[in-house]
């Protein structure tokens, strides 16, 4: 989509909306998104599903956390049916179906553990059911946490592996680079990275393989805040994309 990168050339710079307009996404294709809290990865994966999703490839938002109001304004934006179980009951005032659903179950407080089990149950359910039917596209946000404190670890491999030949797609978000499994770099095609202040962590990128891990991370390391460097994969193409 972006301008093939010229050897020690400058990369180029896009606006959100015209990346946004000229991505190419293929389903079965997956998207991993990496950066520290509140450098924007919620906010561009939801641009992506807007752009997406749509009743005939939904979107799926898996999330863990007891509350966010950004979540309940954005799946509201969007028209997707928020759900505290899965799958989704059945509804007698939505006449269709809607272009996605947020899979967010009540959090108990009073019991951590119970609290863990119960996401553990219906977080698997939902990611084997996606596996199974294919043809949608699910949002893991905090994948790290979904793998090792719910213990998700192999059904997320799984998805990563196995989910494109069912035209599925997952897209997982990612606090700091060495949260990032190598699955997560090697099956996706389209990689967002944002600025890391920690130089170590910005190391890691050099784990991404077949694109020049240097100018990589020279390039994060420079990038002002909402913007992050985009790689497809196949090509190798990248592009900073602004805010
Ligand atoms: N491109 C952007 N333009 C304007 N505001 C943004 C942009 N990206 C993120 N924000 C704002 O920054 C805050 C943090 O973004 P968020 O996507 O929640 O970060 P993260 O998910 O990485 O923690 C939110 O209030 C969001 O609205
Ligand atoms: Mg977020």
């Amino acid at each position: 989509m972006t301008e093939r990168l010229p050897a020690g050339g400058r990369i180029v710079t896009l606006t959100r909306d015209e990346w946004l307009r000229r991505l190419r996404f293929k389903r079965g294709e997956h998207i991993t998104i990496v950066g520290p809290t509140g450098c924007g990865k919620s906010f561009v994966a939801w641009q992506m599903l807007d752009k997406l999703t749509s009743p005939a490839f939904q979107g799926v938002v898996l999330v863990k956390k007891p509350r966010d109001e950004l979540i309940t304004r954005d799946a509201k934006r969007l028209h997707y049916r928020t759900v505290r179980s899965w799958p989704p009951p059945p509804s007698l005032w939505l006449a269709r179906k809607p272009p996605g659903y947020v899979v967010w179950p009540r959090t108990n407080f009073t019991d951590v553990e119970a609290d863990r089990l119960a996401k553990h149950i219906l977080f698997k359910r939902v990611l084997l059911d996606v596996y199974r039917k294919g043809r949608r596209i699910a949002y893991v946000d905090d994948a790290f946490g979904f793998s090792a404190l719910l213990d998700l670890k192999e059904e997320m491999i799984e998805l990563w592996t196995e989910l494109r030949s069912m035209d599925g797609s997952l897209m997982t978000a990612f606090q700091r680079p060495s949260m990032v499994p190598l699955w997560a770099y090697s099956s996706a095609e389209h990689l967002l990275l944002f600025n890391d202040p920690d130089k170590r962590s910005r190391d890691r990128f050099a784990e991404i393989g077949g694109v020049d891990p240097d100018l990589i991370k020279a390039t994060v390391q420079a990038l002002p805040q909402y913007h992050f460097v985009y790689i497809k994969r196949t090509g190798p193409r990248m592009c900073i994309v602004a805010p």
